[in-house]
C-alpha cells in the first residue's frame, strides 16, 4: 500500500519566485508533519478551474498570491471576518464543510511587527501607503492593535478615501493624498504601494516621520528595497522589508491546515541567507 502524502500548492502568475514551497517544507520538516507544497502556475481567467481540479485530486489546502487573491474570496465558501472584509483571500483550507476562506496577510504583519521587531502598534500614529489590494489586506488587523490612528495616503486620492470608509467603524482611519501629507508626522509608515516595482518611492513631504519612527515595506527583496532605503534617508529608527511577514502569514496558513504553529525566527533567517 502507498501513503499518499498531504498535498498544498501556492497558486499565482507568475510564481516561480514564490518562497512559498521553500518557507512550508522547512516548517514541515521542523513539526514532523508529512506533506508536500508545490508552486502551480495558473493562467488569468483560470483560477476556478485550477483550484477545483486541485481539490479533486484531493488537495488539502491553497495559499493564493497576485492576482488570484480576490478569485480566491469568490471560490471559498466559508470566510473567515478578516477574510471578508479584506475582500481578499490568500488561504485556501478544503474540509468536509466545504471549502474555507482566509486571508493571512494582515496577521503575519502584525505579528511581525510585534514579536519580531518588538514593536507595539497600540497608541501609534500610523501612515499607510497605498490603497490597492495589499493595504486592504492588513487593515483590519492593524485596526485591532488600537493604533491612535490610521491615515492612508494614495495617489489615486479617491480610493484612499473609500478604503477610510469602508474600514471607519473597526478605528480612526481617514484617507488623503500623498500632498495633504504636509506638516503631518507618523510613528510607523507602512509602505503598501506598488511603487517598488520601479524602484520607487511615493512622493512623500520632508519631515513625515517622527522622530524615533520607523518604516516598514511589505515589499523585500535581495537588496534593500527603495522604500527601506528611503526610511534610513530620513534616519528612522528601524527600516525593514517584508520578509518577516511573508514568513509569518505563511505560518497562519500552516496553522490553519495543520493545527500547529512553526517556528518562524529560523526559517526568516535562512531565507535573509539566499
Ligand atoms: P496590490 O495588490 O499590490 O496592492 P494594486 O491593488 O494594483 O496592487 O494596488 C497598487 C497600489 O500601489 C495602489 O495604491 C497604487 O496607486 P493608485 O491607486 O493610484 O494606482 C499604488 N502605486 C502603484 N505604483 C505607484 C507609484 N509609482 N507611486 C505611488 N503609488 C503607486
Amino acid at each position: 500500500m502507498t501513503t499518499v502524502i498531504d498535498q498544498y500548492a501556492v497558486m499565482g502568475h507568475p510564481v516561480a519566485h514564490s518562497q512559498s514551497p521553500r518557507i512550508h517544507t522547512l516548517f514541515a520538516a521542523q513539526t514532523g508533519q508529512a506533506l508536500e507544497y508545490r508552486a502551480i502556475l495558473v493562467e488569468p481567467g483560470e483560477f476556478a478551474a485550477a483550484a477545483r481540479a486541485f481539490y479533486a485530486a484531493g488537495g488539502k489546502g491553497l495559499n493564493v498570491t497576485v492576482p488570484f487573491k480576490q478569485d480566491a474570496w469568490v471560490f471559498a465558501d466559508i470566510l473567515s471576518a478578516r477574510a471578508e472584509r479584506a475582500g481578499a483571500v490568500n488561504t485556501l483550507r478544503f474540509g468536509p464543510g466545504g471549502v474555507q476562506g482566509d486571508n493571512t496577510d494582515g496577521p503575519g504583519l502584525v505579528r511581525d511587527v510585534l514579536v519580531n521587531h518588538g514593536v507595539s502598534l497600540a497608541g501609534q500614529r500610523i501612515l499607510l501607503l497605498g490603497a490597492g489590494g495589499a493595504a486592504r489586506g492588513v487593515l483590519q488587523p492593524l485596526l485591532a492593535e488600537r493604533p491612535a490612528l490610521v491615515v492612508i495616503a494614495n495617489r489615486t486620492v479617491e480610493k484612499a478615501l473609500g478604503l477610510a470608509v469602508r474600514f471607519s467603524d473597526l478605528g480612526r482611519v481617514t484617507g488623503c493624498s500623498f500632498a495633504e501629507l504636509a506638516g503631518r508626522q507618523f510613528d510607523l509608515i507602512i509602505n503598501a504601494t506598488a511603487a517598488g516595482l520601479e524602484d520607487a518611492v511615493p512622493p512623500l513631504p520632508e519631515g513625515v516621520l517622527a522622530a524615533g519612527g520607523w518604516c516598514y515595506d511589505l515589499m523585500y527583496g535581495r537588496e534593500p528595497t527603495a522604500f527601506v532605503r528611503w526610511g534610513w534617508e530620513q534616519g528612522a529608527a528601524q527600516s525593514v522589508d517584508g520578509l518577516g511577514m511573508l514568513v509569518e502569514q505563511a505560518a497562519e496558513s500552516f496553522y490553519l491546515w495543520r493545527g500547529v504553529w512553526p517556528e518562524t525566527a529560523p526559517v526568516i533567517a535562512a531565507l535573509r541567507e539566499g
